[in-house]
Formats: structure tokens, C-alpha cells, sequence
């Protein structure tokens, strides 16, 4: 089972939007995929009570994550993504400490890069993989990305912080699918929202899939 936390203190910066787009994205019958709602404002919780199905399932405030995590396993759940609120509680770290992987969405702007260190910190003391997501950005022109997102990207690669070499662009369509109950590729499958989604998904099933390998070496050469 895969956990996918999304974390960063920044509020705004897309961790819920990207949790829910990712959810619907990765969740089909043969992956089952579960939600965490870990945030207290509830966000994810809001959209999935408007989304009205348990495809993928929510959990809304667990008290106890790790058992929470066991009895998703036992179920056959594969997949896990969790949503943590704006802040440094002890609620992300825990999350944290459960993670595959620690997805840091970020807007290209100074204050939302300083942000991101926070959430860093904690991921390299409890020895998590985490890349950093740039979110909002402005669209592309002619296939090259704006000044900002490239100096952002400079400003991540400074602080020796991988960052996923796409962006999720800031268009309605990722804000008008949620206030349906949708993901991107459910709201319109044509779209360039749910284009960039697919590229964010196949990127983190290789950083996933790399730390598996990684972790399988590990314990070749341990016996
Ligand atoms: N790529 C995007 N394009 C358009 N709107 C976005 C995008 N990412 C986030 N938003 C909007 O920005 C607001 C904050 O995003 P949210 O996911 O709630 O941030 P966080 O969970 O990190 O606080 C929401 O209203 C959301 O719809
Ligand atoms: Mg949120």
C-alpha cells in the first residue's frame, strides 16, 4: 500500500485540490484508493460529501492514523493520499511518518518556496522521499514555462529540494471540477487540466515504483 501525504504550511498552496484530482485520477477498480482528510477545516471532506460516492472512500480526522492505515491495508486498499492542514502539528508530522512519498505543492512565489523548507525539514529527519509540486502557475507560452515558475524552479534546485519538472497550471477547470464533486479527468477528459494531472500521476508512479526498487536493494544487500 502506497501512502501519498500532501503537506506544506502554506495555506492555499494546492494540497487539497491536488489530493482530491489526484484521488479520482488514481482511483479505479483495480486500485482501490482511500482519502484521509487530516485537515480540520475539512476541505476534501466538503467535496467528497458533494461528490457523493465512495469511489474513492474518505476517512474525515482520524484519531489514530497508523490504525486507520492497518485497517486499510487488511481491506486491500492500495493506494492512501492524505490531506494535512496549513501548519507544523503534530497531525502532518504523523502523517509524515506514515508517507511513501511527501508531495509539497507550491505556488511559484518567494513566500510559498520558503514555506516548503518547513515541510522538508521534517520529511528528511524521518528519512521521507518528498518533491516539491509547482502549482498556479501561470500557462505556458509557446511550450515555455513563465519567468517566475523558472526562477522558482532555480530557487527549489538552490535548496537542493526535487521538484517535479512539470506545473500544474492555474486554470478553472481544476477549481470548477471540485465544485461539482470531480476530479480533471472526470469533468473534461480532453482537457489540458486533466492532461497535466496524467503527467503528475506518471511521475510520481516512477518516484514511487524508484523507491520500491531502492528499498528491495536494501534488503538484498542486508542479507
Ligand atoms: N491549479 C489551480 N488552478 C486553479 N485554482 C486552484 C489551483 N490550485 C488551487 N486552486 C484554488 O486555490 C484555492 C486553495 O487551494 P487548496 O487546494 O484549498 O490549498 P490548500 O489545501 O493547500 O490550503 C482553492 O480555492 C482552489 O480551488
Ligand atoms: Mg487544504
Amino acid at each position: 500500500m502506497n501512502v501519498l501525504v500532501f503537506a506544506s504550511r502554506k495555506g492555499g498552496s494546492g494540497k487539497s485540490t491536488l489530493a482530491a484530482h489526484l484521488a479520482t485520477y488514481i482511483a479505479t477498480p483495480e486500485r482501490k484508493t482511500l482519502l484521509i482528510d487530516s485537515d480540520p477545516q475539512g476541505s476534501l471532506s466538503f467535496w467528497h460529501r458533494i461528490r457523493g460516492t465512495e469511489n474513492p472512500a474518505l476517512k474525515h480526522n482520524p484519531r489514530d492514523l497508523a490504525q486507520t492505515l492497518k485497517t486499510a491495508e487488511k481491506e486491500g486498499y492500495q493506494w492512501v493520499l492524505i490531506d494535512t492542514p496549513p501548519n507544523k502539528s503534530p497531525v502532518v508530522v504523523e502523517a509524515i511518518r506514515h508517507a511513501t512519498l511527501v508531495i509539497i505543492p507550491t505556488r511559484p512565489s518567494l513566500f510559498d518556496i520558503a514555506a516548503v523548507q518547513d515541510t522538508v525539514a521534517i520529511a528528511r529527519e524521518l528519512r521521507k522521499p518528498y518533491a516539491a509540486v509547482i502549482n498556479g502557475a501561470p500557462a505556458k507560452r509557446h511550450g515555455e514555462e513563465a519567468a517566475i515558475v523558472a526562477d522558482a524552479r532555480g530557487a527549489l534546485n538552490a535548496l537542493k529540494v526535487p521538484v517535479w519538472a512539470g506545473q500544474i497550471t492555474h486554470r478553472a477547470d481544476f477549481s470548477m471540477a471540485l465544485a461539482e464533486g470531480e476530479g480533471a479527468e472526470e469533468f473534461d477528459p480532453g482537457s489540458f487540466a486533466a492532461d497535466e494531472l496524467g503527467r503528475l500521476w506518471t511521475a510520481i508512479d516512477r518516484s514511487i515504483k524508484a523507491v520500491e526498487s531502492y528499498k528491495g536493494r536494501g534488503t538484498r544487500s542486508a542479507a
